[in-house]
């Protein structure tokens, strides 16, 4: 539909930007901290950094606030790295943590900006991972405990909670992100860690509105349509199946409280349904999202699987480049989208769609956690940094997004990937995603300096202008 006019975005619209604990802080091992998973992964890709120094965040949050207040940001979505607030998962608290996060909070509450807060973000204690990690029901109560400590420290400071990041993505990319272990059946495997990580988000979103009075909580999977090859009937059977695999289990969770009937008939056939407990039903239908978060980065497109098999996977798949499932729908390149460098499609009216779709379905209001182009910068001799690639990107899918909001979507705010130049999952340091530049290499930390980009200026003018001048 094409609007006369399009509506305006709200005047309280969070613009903010986003980042995560391990990608962005550095001080892995600081102030009491415990080793999580990322701080203990080895399979870092040839030529790509580990998470250990990352941004230095840690120890330049001060400076990166002034620079967020600078750029306009009305909202900093950040995650907590439970390994500061409890090292092993499940025991000591570390006061030294908590008052990290009370810093960082307290820096930007002062300049305005409410802060967004992630609970978990890909970083799961390496101590609970070695006890069977997800895998455990004791990792359920760790977590909600965990959540407690937040909820009793941060609650009266923070409005806006997000539970667990790309739940979907851990699963469906276990091996890319390290959740997917070895045990005898991977995939049967994810999904019993799936199904735990939803009692633990249920739990916590219950827990939520019983201890932070005005609190608002939602989860914050990876969400986008998904696009049939063709009009084939049978490809458009495909993209169903695929939708609720990728998308719909995770929504309808979180929001109904029970498991998707095309993506539990899925599992089933499978043999990779998790095993439920009779008290799961009550605690899943027990917690109640107030929001939904996404982050969206690009559509996919799937055609009916073939009769000989073969699943179309993509070389080097991550989370944003499906794999197939045999039986069930193959992944094709979509001709009519661009892709990034890094073979990811560029498809911002694919974000509208995505919006109105997930808004249509739950009817709740949406907050976009993560959205971005990853790209290699040039930091010039004069310090300024050229990237209308990533204007042109950020500008395409806002501009999607405000007709979005004219179509009726209800919309909190946008947080694109990210504030500030952090590691990748994939492609360590020169896939950048940033407004500000960090000046450091792969190996080579030089001096960490922060340049502002050209799209840090021009996102500034837009939030100005509270998005009508995109
Ligand atoms: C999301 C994650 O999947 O995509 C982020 O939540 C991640 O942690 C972002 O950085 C971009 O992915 P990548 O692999 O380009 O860093």
């Amino acid at each position: 539909m094409q609007h006369r006019q399009l509506a305006p975005f709200s005047p309280d619209f969070l613009w903010g930007a986003s980042t995560s604990a391990y990608q962005v802080e550095g001080a892995w091992d600081a102030d009491g901290k415990g080793r999580s998973v990322q701080d203990a992964r080895t399979n870092f890709p040839e030529g790509t950094t580990d998470y250990r120094v990352a941004a230095d965040h840690y120890h330049r949050f001060a400076e990166d606030v002034e620079l967020f207040a600078e750029l306009g940001l009305t909202a900093y979505r950040f995650s907590v790295a439970w390994t500061r607030i409890v090292p092993d998962g499940d025991g000591e608290v570390n006061r030294e943590g908590v008052a990290f996060y009370h810093r960082l909070i307290d820096a930007l509450l002062e300049r305005g900006i409410e802060p967004v807060l992630t609970m978990y973000h890909f970083d799961l204690p390496q101590a609970l991972h070695e006890k069977g990690g997800w895998g455990s029901r004791a990792t359920v109560d760790a977590f909600t405990r965990y959540a407690r400590i937040l909820f009793e420290e941060f609650g009266s400071k923070v409005r806006y909670w997000l539970t667990i990041n790309e739940q979907n993505m851990m699963i469906l990319h276990g091996a890319a992100i390290g959740t997917a272990g070895d045990a005898a059946n991977p995939q049967k495997a994810l999904y019993q860690q799936n199904h735990h990580m939803m009692l633990a988000q249920a739990e916590t979103m219950r827990l939520c509105h019983e201890l932070v009075p005005g609190g608002k909580i939602g989860p914050a999977p990876n969400i986008s349509v998904v696009y049939p090859a063709s009009p084939r009937p049978e490809d458009i059977l495909a993209a169903e199946d695929f939708n609720a695999i990728r998308n719909w289990l995770y929504l309808d969770m979180a929001c109904r409280g029970s498991y998707n009937p095309t993506a539990w008939a899925w599992l089933t056939e499978k043999g990779i349904a998790p095993e439920i407990a009779d008290s799961d039903l009550e605690i899943l239908a027990s917690g109640r999202p107030d929001f939904l978060a996404l982050n969206y980065y690009s559509t996919a497109t799937v055609a009916a699987p073939l009769d000989g098999g073969g699943v179309g996977a993509v070389d080097g798949a991550d989370q944003q480049l499906a794999v197939g499932e045999e039986g069930v729908f193959r992944s094709v390149r979509n001709e009519h989208l661009p892709v990034n460098a890094f073979g990811w499609e560029i498809d911002p009216v694919g974000f509208r769609t995505t919006l109105r779709v997930v808004h249509d379905r739950y009817r709740l209001p949406l907050l976009v956690t993560e959205n971005g182009l990853g790209a290699f910068d040039t930091l010039e001799a004069d310090g300024s940094v050229h990237d209308p690639y990533r204007i042109e990107y950020l500008a395409a899918h806002i501009s999607q997004m405000r007709a979005a909001v004219s179509d009726g979507v209800e919309m909190l705010g946008y947080c694109p990937w990210s504030a500030i130049d952090l590691i990748s999952t994939h492609q360590g340091v020169r896939k950048r995603y940033g407004f500000v530049y960090v000046d450091r290499d792969e190996f080579d930390l030089k001096e960490l300096k922060r340049y502002r980009k050209d799209s840090f200026f021009w996102y500034q003018q837009l939030i100005k202008s509270d998005g009508s001048e995109v």
